[in-house]
């Protein structure tokens, strides 16, 4: 559904590629996490997902994305909106009304979403996301993790296949964030939407997400099944992103010679691991 190859791009005024050969397959339905660490690229490259570059940004680009067979330059970010939807990392810049629903209604008249389908859309974009009791309150009353949701029904309610999210949770606590991703989870199993989120948070990326893609200085270092990925701790570590304990426990064992049968990603996982080892 979306093909990068062989992409780069430095910005006009940049001394170096922000983004450096990326090469990035991402098929429809997939949950995918980005990581990596401040600088990396994993903003620029949701910018070059949704067409933000190169038509907002002007800079030198090489290679190409192509959304559904569309390459993103024969293309305009609007007309891609209506198939890619972002969530941008500062929601608060993204936001434009002061009621819940006129947020909703904003995009969905704004696209020029026939009439007689508003009401259906905001009503189910609202329920999809689990804030229906929230459609007449004012933003500013709202929590962190309840205006990330609204952001979240805003984009929804156009229908989008796919939904990049940057940092969604960087500004909430712990259970906030573990309900964001709840959310992406259902939204990706129940509507079939194709989910890319860039995160920080290693541990909710290791329990929610299914391929997990690591960016460093502009590259793609790891990417494939979340498993595999994380395979690769002590390198990961290098780069500042430090594994779940679980998961560098059985790596250090792997390299060892033990048989822990595949990464471990929670104290369950481990439990049966080492129960297995000590057994079997
Ligand atoms: N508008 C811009 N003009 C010039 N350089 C930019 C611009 N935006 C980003 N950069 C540079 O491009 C590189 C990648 O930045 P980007 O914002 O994509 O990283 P990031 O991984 O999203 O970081 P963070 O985790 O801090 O959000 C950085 O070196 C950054 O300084
Ligand atoms: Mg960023």
């Amino acid at each position: 559904m979306i093909h990068i190859e062989n992409l780069s791009f430095k910005y006009k005024n940049g001394r170096k590629p922000a983004l450096d050969n990326i090469s990035l397959t991402i098929h429809e339905g997939d949950f995918l996490g980005i990581i990596g660490g401040s600088g990396a690229g994993k903003t620029t490259l949701s910018y070059a997902i949704n067409g933000v570059i190169p038509h907002h940004f002007p800079g030198d680009f090489y290679g190409s994305v192509k959304v559904e067979n569309t390459d993103t330059f024969d293309t305009t970010p609007g007309s891609l909106s209506l198939k890619i939807g972002s969530v941008l990392q500062d929601i608060d810049s993204q936001m434009v009304s002061f009621v819940v629903e006129d947020e909703i209604l904003y995009g969905l008249e704004n696209f020029s979403i026939p009439g007689d389908e508003i009401e259906e859309r905001l009503l189910s974009a609202l329920e999809a996301v689990g804030i229906l009791p929230l459609r007449y309150r004012t933003i500013d009353s709202l929590s962190g993790g309840q205006k990330q949701k609204v952001a979240i029904a805003a984009i929804i309610a156009l229908r989008p296949k796919v939904l990049i999210l940057d940092e969604p949770t960087s500004e909430l606590d712990p259970k906030s964030s573990e309900q964001i991703f709840e959310l992406l989870k259902r939204l990706n199993e129940k509507y079939g939407i194709t989910i890319v989120v860039i995160e920080q948070k290693i541990m909710l990326l290791s329990e929610y997400v299914e391929k997990l893609a690591v960016m460093n200085k502009g590259r793609i270092i790891f990417s494939g099944n979340v498993r595999d990925v994380l395979g690769h701790s002590s390198e990961l570590e290098e780069i500042g992103i430090h594994c779940p304990r679980v998961v560098s426990l059985s790596n250090s064992l792997r390299d060892r010679g033990a048989d822990v049968g595949g990464v471990w990603i929670n104290l369950d996982e481990a439990e049966a691991g080492i129960r297995r080892m000590i057994y079997d």
